[in-house]
């Protein structure tokens, strides 16, 4: 690589903008020559910032379900001085952590980063369908070469298991009513699954405001994201397979977005502690400085843990 590091800015201005890097860094506490992984390369901000502390002599190998975004991150990545020495990249679930370290002829990890959900590249742009602020395809997939589109499993769902995934993936409360207003008709753009979702509620529940409508519809649109990209069940294999891909006194830190990820990265860390398989963990979860809050709305809902892989 380049004798300059790059700094994380020069990246994340570019696309997207990585949240609680401080805080991240300082539960990592990345060393030179270690090697990381960080499972949702995403823009790569995270990634740079790993990279400049691995030097001299480390590793990152970042994996993404994103199909398109991946190689543009890694192309970035690249022109920041990065080579195929200290950076590699595999289109991969985390859930698959496991395989991919075995097939990448790692044996185990002295860091792990998982900053879940969405980026902005992924967000903003209308086309991938993850929000009703742009016209676009009701799609919603992390990769749109695999599974099925939100609009399919609209289809293919009947109301009572989509009532059940508004609640169990968002705490939604009128979940039963906006199942039954996804099921009315077919709907394959976002303004059509919006305008169902926010005309019916404010007809069949006339005392809601329009804020409780707006935050029924980013529930909404949350839950579906959830079920097409079957997150909870990617968050609990990496949560599994933790304790074997991280090296002894490997440190791993998981940023989350809302409770239904940190009650399970919460759980299985505190079991994990009081099972001897992590030698510390946060006691408290970490939010970010209201200074990051402010010039990031997105970070407003972040809730960062960590944990130490016990030695054997
Ligand atoms: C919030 S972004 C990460 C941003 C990144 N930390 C940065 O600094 O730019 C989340 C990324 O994780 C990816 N992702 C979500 N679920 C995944 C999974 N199960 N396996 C791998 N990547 C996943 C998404 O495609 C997205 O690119």
């Amino acid at each position: 690589m380049s004798k300059a590091l790059p700094q994380p800015s020069a990246l994340v201005t570019r696309r997207h903008q990585p949240i609680m890097v401080t805080e991240v860094l300082r539960c990592l506490r990345p060393q030179p020559g270690e090697l990381a992984v960080d499972c949702t390369l995403g823009g790569g901000g995270h990634a740079c910032a790993l990279l400049d502390a691995l030097q001299p002599g480390g590793r990152l190998l970042g994996l993404d379900v994103d199909r398109f975004e991946l190689p543009r991150t890694e192309a970035a990545l690249r022109a920041l001085g990065f080579g195929p020495e200290c950076v590699n990249v595999r289109h991969a679930s985390f859930a698959e952590l496991p395989a991919v370290l075995a097939a990448a002829g790692i044996a185990q990890a002295d860091i792990v980063l998982a900053d879940l959900g969405v980026s902005a590249m992924q967000f903003d742009n209308p086309e991938r369908g993850f929000s009703y602020k742009g016209v676009g395809p009701l799609d919603m997939r992390m990769d749109p070469s695999r599974g099925e589109s939100a609009a399919a499993l609209l289809q293919r769902t009947s109301a009572p298991e989509l009532a059940g995934f508004l609640s169990k993936n968002a705490d939604e409360p009128h979940a039963n009513v906006i199942a039954e207003l996804l099921k009315q008709k077919p709907l394959s753009t976002t303004h059509a699954a919006e305008r169902q979702v926010r005309m019916g509620l404010n007809r069949a529940i006339p005392a809601l405001s329009k804020s409780d409508v707006k935050r029924s519809l980013r529930r909404t649109f949350q839950a579906l994201r959830i079920a097409v990209n079957d997150e909870f069940a990617a968050l609990d294999a990496l949560l599994l397979a933790l304790p074997t891909c991280l090296a002894p006194d490997g440190r791993v830190a998981i940023l989350t977005f809302h409770s239904g990820e940190d009650r399970r990265v919460k759980k299985a860390f505190q079991q994990g502690f009081r099972a001897g398989v992590y030698a510390a963990v946060a006691a408290r979860v970490i939010r970010p400085t209201k200074a990051e809050t402010f010039a990031n709305r997105r970070a407003a809902s972040a809730k960062l843990r960590w944990a130490v892989r016990a030695r054997a």
